[in-house]
């Protein structure tokens, strides 16, 4: 059992988080008591069941190269089934080292030179970022704050970029990051439906997804079987158990010729 209770110095660990030079290098100079709150990293130690499997590795003394084994797929498998009740093929599963480099990998492996992808806004820059570095445009469509200041997709301009720029990618963050909004069936079915109808494949961050508090999640993975050939997807253990320092994550893309075609970037 763990009960959350166990602080970890992230001041002393090389933290991306907290270490005053590192941080002090993006936003400037730092108060003396400062409080770090710009990544979505966690200050608590690891459980102690990770600790044990970390320590388990380090007992071999060896760090070589290991091929992607059965364990790797059977906890995806199980975490899925468990959490979503999703069957999910062995074959579809790929392992990554990182949802924001999975978002790269997404536009060099399906965007060619002058065509775009479509994001929402706001949104984790590094979606932004993956078309940019890549050279390739993203149209960016704004989400609206409805009466209760919840994050609404419009879709009547999603609809109306979609026919103007024909994007390759739909990059949807799920839950979304900012706001924390969890999409419902409706809304995520109904985007999807959009992907189908204008050739565009839904590519669906769910980083956020293993760590829900309040509301229902409903998963891209568990919409029909025609939009799921239509959808990319990518998650880790990352957000959810927090260990982002690992650099693990994985990719699910039911699609052969998608996924054929992603993985020849890995
Ligand atoms: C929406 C979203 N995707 C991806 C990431 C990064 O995931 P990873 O550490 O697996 O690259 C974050 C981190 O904050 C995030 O908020």
């Amino acid at each position: 059992m763990f009960e959350f209770d166990q602080l970890a110095d992230r001041r002393t660990d090389h933290s991306r988080k907290w270490d005053r030079k590192f941080v002090e290098a993006i936003y400037g100079p730092l108060p003396e008591d400062y409080i770090s709150m710009w990544i979505a990293d966690l200050d608590f130690q690891v459980a102690p069941v990770i600790q044990d499997c970390l320590q388990e590795i380090v007992a071999k003394k060896t760090l070589g190269y290991v091929y992607t084994y059965d364990e790797f797929y059977q906890a995806i498998q199980y975490w899925q089934k468990d959490k979503l009740g999703l069957d999910i093929d062995r074959e579809h599963i790929l392992l990554d080292y990182s949802v924001a480099i999975s978002l790269y990998h997404a536009v060099r492996a399906f965007c060619q030179a002058d065509d775009c992808i479509m994001i929402q806004n706001p949104v984790y820059n590094p979606f932004r970022m993956a078309a940019q570095e890549n050279d390739i445009r993203a149209i960016e469509v704004d989400l609206l704050l409805d009466q209760d200041g919840r994050y609404q997709m419009d879709f009547a301009t999603i609809e109306a970029q979609m026919i103007q720029h024909q994007p390759k990618l739909f990059i949807l963050c799920s839950p979304h990051n900012p706001g924390g909004r969890i999409w419902s069936k409706e809304e995520i079915t109904r985007l999807a439906q959009l992907c189908l109808d204008h050739g565009v494949i839904l590519v669906a961050d769910e980083v956020h997804s293993d760590h829900i508090y309040q509301g229902e999640f409903f998963s891209t993975l568990a919409l029909d079987e025609a939009y799921r050939q239509n959808l990319v997807w990518f998650n880790s253990a990352n957000k959810g158990f927090n260990f982002a320092g690992l650099k693990t994550s994985y990719a699910i893309i039911p699609n052969d010729q998608l996924r054929a075609q992603y993985q020849k970037l890995m």
